[in-house]
């Protein structure tokens, strides 16, 4: 089964560096009405801790507004809705994607829901954005990114460019952010868009 546009994107949250990217990105999605099926690994919620001060889900929910499109997934469920490829998605956004969780979906492993549900979007050709964080990288990391790659995925490095000339910690995160919705088609007024002559190059 293919990508239906009307339907729910899967967005797990892992344990990189880049909590706030995944802060903004769920309220993107909460501002633009786009239903979203939530799953944050354990790691994702210690990031959401040290990196944003967000306690929790509550926490998560407190800081990313309206929740009526969100339903959240017990990371640890692989039996849920996001395992199966019959429940119909747009496609699914691992944001920030740690490194374990990228070699596990490389590997197809499916240890839990967020490694599971990446493997669905994989196998049913949906779209598959994967925002990793790390630096350097290894042979081991790139080797899984280009497996991945070759499967379908998208990978999306957490990494903003400057030709927009960021004032703010926010510009940086908003320029990650605005790239990720394009990739899953989802319209939205984040950022702007780089014009001929208006700055250096697009990115
Ligand atoms: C404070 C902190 C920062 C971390 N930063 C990164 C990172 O930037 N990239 C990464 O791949 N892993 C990072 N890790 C390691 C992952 O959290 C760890 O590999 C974890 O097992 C990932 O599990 P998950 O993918 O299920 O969330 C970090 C861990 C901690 C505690």
């Amino acid at each position: 089964m293919s990508s239906r546009p009307d339907a729910p994107v899967t967005f797990g949250i892992t344990g990189a560096s880049g909590a706030p990217y995944a802060v903004r990105l769920l309220r993107a999605f909460c501002e633009t009405g786009t239903a979203v099926r939530l799953i944050v690994s354990g790691y994702g919620l210690r990031l959401l801790a040290e990196e944003s001060g967000i306690d929790g889900i509550d926490g998560l929910r407190a800081a990313t507004g309206d929740w009526s499109g969100v339903e959240l997934y017990d990371a640890l469920d692989r039996g849920a809705t996001p395992a199966s490829g019959s429940a119909p998605s747009r496609g699914m956004v691992v944001c920030p994607c740690s490194m374990g969780t990228l070699a596990s979906i490389a590997a197809g492993t499916s240890r839990n829901l967020v490694e599971r549900a990446a493997d669905v979007a994989l196998k049913e050709r949906r779209p598959l954005v994967l925002v990793p964080r790390e630096t350097p990288l290894s042979l081991i990391h790139l080797e899984n990114m280009t497996r991945l790659t070759r499967a379908g995925a998208t990978i999306l490095p957490a990494a903003p460019g400057f030709y927009h000339r960021p004032q703010t910690i926010d510009d940086l995160v908003d320029f990650v952010v605005a790239r990720i919705l394009d990739h899953l088609d989802v319209e939205h007024a984040i950022g702007r868009r780089w014009r001929s002559g208006e700055s250096s190059r697009p990115g």
